[in-house]
């Protein structure tokens, strides 16, 4: 038996990774290492059966849990034991909990319970998703088909305009806090965009600054916006520009500027252009190309307005580029079909007209090859009778002075 080290999930032998974080398996004899967590296999809070570890971030570890009653899953999370006493980090725990359960949307976690444990311990509970996150699908798949990017920013659209609209700004939009719900279609997963950790509520006038003490990251620097890379005021519209960055990943295979250290990737989002998506895969079309490049303006006015917008943008671009295929390829079906036919193949119906590269055939011609009736040949016929007759009236004169001359 093998197990994740990190969300603690059981496997057998002949599997390597975990399919749901990616990490490589351990085998049942680093059993120390796979239950070295305290929490697992408690109950918390009496009713919260902590079965496995599932998630671990900077500053809290995801648990899935039964609820001991109900046999129910949920998904708890937990802040870190040693951020528990610093107040910061409490109240920003707490910030999570408020900005996810103001937005009631099936795109975002939903969730349902926040406290503090008898022992000290901070914690949120929330609907527990049996899936996988985007950045795991992206990197076991690779590039998306677009009907499946279409599927899936559709629903990221939903979630944040939910969220805009209660004055959530999430701040650390990524694949990672994405997750695909799978269903019975392939590729047609649900999506849930959870982790509010750094989300700002607007109105709050509060706590606008976002957490900054040491070891806790801000926003994650191949998802952040210009203004978040330069430590700019944020709205709305910065998610927009991460949900570009996700948009672009899901379409190369990877996120425009990534390498290198995280000062580095700032700047490239403050300064540099992205690079094509079409460069990277070539069958992406220029309309495409031009609404995702769009998302990614370094200036928040120059992008689409609402992130469904977005969405929806993109979806006309595939749908335009699809159609322009689709009449590229009738106009190639009509041009074989008006290549003129070969005299042994076919020859030229009545009815058709004379291919425009082909020269006219003389009406007498045509009149007799095609209808070939003698009263069409008239003419034909006329002519040369009349031929003949001026060469007997020519004949007659000729005959006719040379029998003056001689009598
Ligand atoms: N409700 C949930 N159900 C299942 N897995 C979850 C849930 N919430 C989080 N996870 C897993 O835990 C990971 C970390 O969770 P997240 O909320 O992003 O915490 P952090 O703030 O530490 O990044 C996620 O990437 C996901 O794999
Ligand atoms: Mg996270």
């Amino acid at each position: 038996m093998k197990a994740c080290p990190q969300c603690r999930r059981t496997y057998t032998a002949d599997i390597s990774f975990c399919p749901y974080d990616g990490q490589s398996l351990l085998v049942a004899s680093d059993e120390e290492e796979i239950n070295e967590d305290p929490l697992v296999g408690r109950v918390f809070i009496d009713r919260y059966h902590l079965t496995a570890r599932i998630g671990e971030g900077g500053m809290c570890t995801v648990y899935r849990a039964t609820h001991v009653l109900t046999r129910k899953l949920w998904a708890v999370k937990i802040l870190h034991a040693e951020l528990a006493a610093q107040r910061r980090a409490v109240k920003r725990f707490q910030k999570e909990a408020q900005a996810a359960s103001r937005i009631d949307n099936q795109n975002v976690i939903h969730v349902t319970d926040f406290g503090t444990s008898e022992e000290g311990y901070v914690y949120l509970v929330m609907e527990y998703l049996e899936g996988l996150t985007l950045k795991r699908a992206v990197q076991t798949d690779g590039p998306f088909s677009m009907d499946r990017i279409l599927h899936v920013s559709r629903q990221i659209g939903d979630a944040l305009d939910a969220a805009h609209a209660q004055n959530v700004i999430h701040r650390d939009l990524k694949p990672e806090n994405i997750m695909l719900l799978p269903t019975a279609e392939p590729e047609r997963e649900i999506v849930k965009v959870l982790d509010f950790g750094i989300a700002k509520v607007q109105e709050d006038t509060t706590d606008s600054a976002p957490l900054t003490a040491q070891n806790m990251v801000m926003g994650t620097p191949q998802y952040m916006s210009p203004e978040q890379a330069k430590g700019l005021e944020l709205d709305a519209r910065s998610d927009i520009y991460s949900f570009g960055i996700i948009i672009y990943e899901m379409l190369t295979g990877k996120p425009p500027f990534s390498g290198g250290p995280s000062k580095v990737i700032l700047n490239k989002h403050a300064n540099e252009s992205p690079p094509s998506p079409r460069r990277v895969r070539p069958e992406i079309s220029a309309h495409v190309e031009r609404v995702v490049l769009r998302s990614l303006e370094k200036s928040p006015l120059r992008r689409p307005q609402a992130a469904s917008e977005l969405a929806r943008e993109l979806e006309l671009a595939v749908r335009l580029a699809e159609s322009m295929t689709k009449r590229e390829k009738d106009r190639e079906k009509d041009a074989d079909r008006s290549v003129p036919p070969t005299a042994v193949e076919d020859a030229p119906r009545p009815a058709d007209p004379p291919p425009p590269s082909v020269k006219p055939l003389d009406p007498v011609v045509a009149s007799l090859v095609a209808h070939g009736s003698p009263g069409e040949a008239r003419p034909f016929l006329l002519r040369y009778l009349f031929l003949l007759l001026a060469v007997m009236v020519v004949l007659i004169v000729f005959i006719l002075l040379w029998y003056l001359r001689h009598r």
